[in-house]
């Protein structure tokens, strides 16, 4: 294989979500809402949340093994593991490199990617460009995210949204058609305060007042998130998608970022493409950021959704307000 000209592809999945689910039902005993309005204005019927002893690389290391064990690949082959999150386990080491010594990758760089719900599809159009140049053979992409413990639980605006999960995929060389075909991140650094947690950094550091405030928690203006998504990824999709040197009708599955059900319905009908080509698990999962768009891929694959030779696009939003999307042909059932 020519590896100028080689094509980066997925070569394992690997999901895991914690075991606790919390219904809508249980969350209208917690804060002043409703099963029926949780579902018609997101979709969302149930999410997962981490229990008070699973952090952010606890379910990344699940994904992560199931992944490679998908791959048939072993720790040593891996060159370069990023973990896409928002919420990683401390400020550093990053939550990376706390992966990399569990699995043993002892031969792989590791570090964290912050592109909040963009995260993972970020990391996958990375790490595959550098599988394309010959700058690494496999890479391990995990988008892992504990929001449940950023938001809070009595800001009913924000915890009806939110779950926990992780997602990974093993990268390598692929020479079967299969693969990337393209792909591209965007930021917009002006709208950064739609989505944002302020104290804990270096601008405001942790203290009582900004506890009390409750400033370490997520803040959402969740219309403008709205408003910017369905702005945003629709041409984002047909972008990549020409890129790839395809059309709109040659795809067959979009995987999107699951944050709203009516967000993918506006895509549906701004793209004029079926529902049915949309992947769509927010019922079970609610918004997991990073995870999001690998858990959809995964249940897609397994459900036979998605098949071998499938020209698939993976698209993603969050906060910063960034966002991506990745036009690939699938390759790996
Ligand atoms: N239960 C009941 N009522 C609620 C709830 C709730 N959980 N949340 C808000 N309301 C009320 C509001 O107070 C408001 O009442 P009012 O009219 O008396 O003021 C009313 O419902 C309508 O509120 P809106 O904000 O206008 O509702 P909207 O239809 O815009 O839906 C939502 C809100 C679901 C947040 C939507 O805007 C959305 O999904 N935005 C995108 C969110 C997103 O993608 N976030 C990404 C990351 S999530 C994260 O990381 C925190």
């Amino acid at each position: 294989m020519n590896v100028a000209m080689r094509r980066a592809g997925i070569i394992g999945l690997g999901v895991h979500v914690p075991p606790r689910v919390l219904t809508n039902d249980e969350l209208a005993r917690m804060v002043d809402t409703s099963d029926e309005w949780i579902t018609t204005r997101t979709g969302i019927k149930r999410r997962h949340l981490a229990g008070p002893d699973e952090a952010t690389s606890d379910l990344a290391l699940i994904a992560a093994r199931r992944a490679m064990e998908d791959a048939e690949v072993s720790a040593a082959d891996l060159d370069l593991i990023i973990v896409g999150t928002a919420t990683p386990d401390m400020y550093f080491p990053a939550t990376a490199c706390l992966v990399q010594d569990r699995i043993g990758a002892t031969q792989a760089g590791a570090f964290d990617l912050l592109a909040a719900c963009s995260s993972f599809v970020y990391g996958l159009i990375s790490a595959g460009q550098l599988i394309t140049s010959g700058a690494i053979n496999r890479a391990l992409v995990i988008g892992a995210e504990t929001l449940s413990r950023l938001i809070d639980w009595e800001d009913r605006r924000t915890c009806v949204l939110i779950g926990d999960g992780a997602g990974a995929a093993v990268l390598g060389p692929v020479d079967d058609g299969t693969g990337i075909y393209s792909g591209g991140v965007g930021a917009d650094g002006s709208a950064g305060d739609v989505l944002k947690v302020v104290a804990g950094g270096s601008r405001m550091p942790m203290t009582f007042e900004a506890l009390e405030r409750k400033l370490h928690r997520a803040y959402m203006d969740g219309q403008a998130v709205f408003k910017l998504a369905v702005r945003t990824i629709p041409d984002l999709i047909k972008k990549t998608v020409a890129q790839a040197g395809w059309t709109l009708d040659d795809i067959d599955r979009i995987v999107p970022h699951q944050a709203n059900l009516r967000i993918i319905e506006s895509m549906v009908a701004q793209l004029n493409l079926p529902m049915e080509k949309f992947v769509v698990n927010i019922q079970e999962y609610g918004n997991t950021s990073a995870a999001s768009v690998p858990l959809a891929l995964y249940e897609a694959v397994h459900s036979g959704q998605i098949r071998n030779g499938d020209r698939i696009v993976l698209a993603a939003f969050g906060g910063g307000f960034t966002y991506a999307a990745c036009a690939m042909v699938w390759g790996k059932n």
